[in-house]
């Protein structure tokens, strides 16, 4: 309890903890992170198996529904999915609106946001199929939207999804220019979108994850949830971290330069982080990096790229892992350290890779969405503060100020 002054005591006690380092928002059975170790489990299967048996779909049905799918269960999510892939019409003249120049991140809350409007009247959150068809609606339209937001940044007429492809086939297919046609329907690309999909697809209680739950506490509309969590999502700290790696390997540029850079993201007065490093909860090698380092050696070989960053993040991460300023602060590279590079040798446009993020971890936010809505301890969230402002005060009439 703090006195400030005049002011009343606040009653009770509360804990101060920013950035809820050692608070626990809520209880989920979702996924298990041990950072010490480096362990993450999606609804208790290790990420390694499901990254290397298992399909970003079924990792989504696994998410929401606790359970992985039977073959027929799988056949009838993945029907149901793909029936709700279609935009409105009326999305196109929204997205019209945007400058051609938007960051798609912009173009993505704004478009989520707007599917409110579409799917509000016949929405009752009392009911748990259409909570269960709100999730169904955006794991299937996100994809959608994404592309189409691309689309619109590049000037090129939209391309409707195929619905005879599997989920990334068709996103893929959606996205993808022209000139990236050797790219178009390559099993490599679509394997390893799948697998950065499955990897990004839930992380308990992240910063978006957070947001998307403290607005669905309110009892919010499920998209603008979703949208709230895609605009946390779009921070350097947090899901716009791969965009920022690859900028900064850009500005590297080689790896005779790794050293200075090194450097500068010890000195804290240069206000310069080394992106794609460091964790919250890992404190040892993010195991989502791992597999994201072995894929990208793989389809970097496969597609025939020769990238020379993919050597400036080899050498940065190997002189970070000496240095002992991140090895005393336990830093190590994060799951969006190598994603770009990946990302890069897709021909995805660097300000697409946190979308890619988004899409993949609409499937997380939705399953918290749906476990907290059934939840009977969900209260409204409302953390306290600490109050540092002035103690209680007179007014003063402005000619007397
Ligand atoms: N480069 C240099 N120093 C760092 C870095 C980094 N990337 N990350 C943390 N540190 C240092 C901090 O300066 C601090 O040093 P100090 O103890 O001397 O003050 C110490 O390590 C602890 O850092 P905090 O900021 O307190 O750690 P926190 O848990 O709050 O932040 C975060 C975690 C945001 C991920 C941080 O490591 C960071 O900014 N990383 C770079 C951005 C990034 O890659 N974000 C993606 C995260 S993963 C994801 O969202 C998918």
């Amino acid at each position: 309890c703090i006195d400030i002054g005049k002011l009343p005591k606040a009653t009770g006690c509360f804990t101060y903890d920013p950035g809820f380092t050692a608070t626990a928002s809520c209880k989920s059975a979702i996924t298990y992170i041990d950072g010490e170790e480096g362990v993450l489990l999606y609804r208790g299967y290790p990420i390694e198996q499901l990254a290397e048996k298992s399909s970003f779909l079924e990792v989504a049905s696994l998410l929401i529904n606790g359970e992985l799918p039977t073959k027929s269960e799988f056949a009838s999510f993945e029907h149901e999915v793909t029936h709700h892939t279609m935009m409105h019409e009326a999305f196109k003249s929204f997205l019209g609106g945007f400058r051609h120049d938007a960051h798609p991140m912009a173009m993505l809350v704004g478009m989520l946001g707007s599917m409110a409007s579409f799917y509000h009247n016949d929405l009752d959150l009392e009911d748990p199929e259409q909570r269960r068809l709100a999730a169904v609606r955006l794991i299937a339209k996100v994809p959608t939207i994404a592309a189409a937001c691309y689309r619109h940044s590049i000037g090129w007429p939209l391309r409707y999804p195929r619905n005879n492809l599997d989920y990334t086939t068709r996103f893929l297919h959606m996205l993808y220019e022209v000139p990236s046609e050797p790219l178009e329907l390559n099993p490599v690309a679509a394997k390893a979108m799948d697998l950065l999909f499955i990897l990004h697809a839930d992380h308990e209680q992240n910063a978006s994850t957070s947001t998307v739950r403290l607005v669905g506490s309110t009892g919010a509309n499920p998209y603008v949830c979703v949208a709230s969590g895609v605009a946390a999502l779009w921070g350097p700290a947090h899901g716009g971290a791969n965009e920022a790696v690859l900028k900064m390997l850009n500005q590297i540029g080689r790896p005779e330069n790794v050293q200075s850079a090194i450097d500068k993201a010890k000195d804290k007065e240069s206000g310069f982080r080394l992106m794609g490093f460091g964790h919250r909860v890992y404190k040892n090698y993010d195991p989502r990096a791992a597999l994201v380092r072995k894929m990208t050696h793989e389809v970097l070989g496969q597609l025939g790229v020769n990238d020379p960053l993919l050597d400036v993040a080899m050498k940065l991460e190997e002189a970070a892992l000496k240095d002992d300023y991140f090895v005393q602060r336990k830093l190590y590279p994060n799951v969006d350290f190598y994603s770009g590079i990946i990302y890069k040798a897709l021909g995805i446009p660097v300000e697409m890779f946190t979308v890619m993020f988004a899409i993949a971890r609409t499937a997380g936010w939705v399953a918290h969405w749906l476990e907290q809505q059934d939840d009977p301890e969900n209260k409204i969230g409302r953390p306290r503060q600490v109050y540092t402002g002035p103690a209680n005060r007179d007014y003063v009439s402005m000619d007397q100020r």
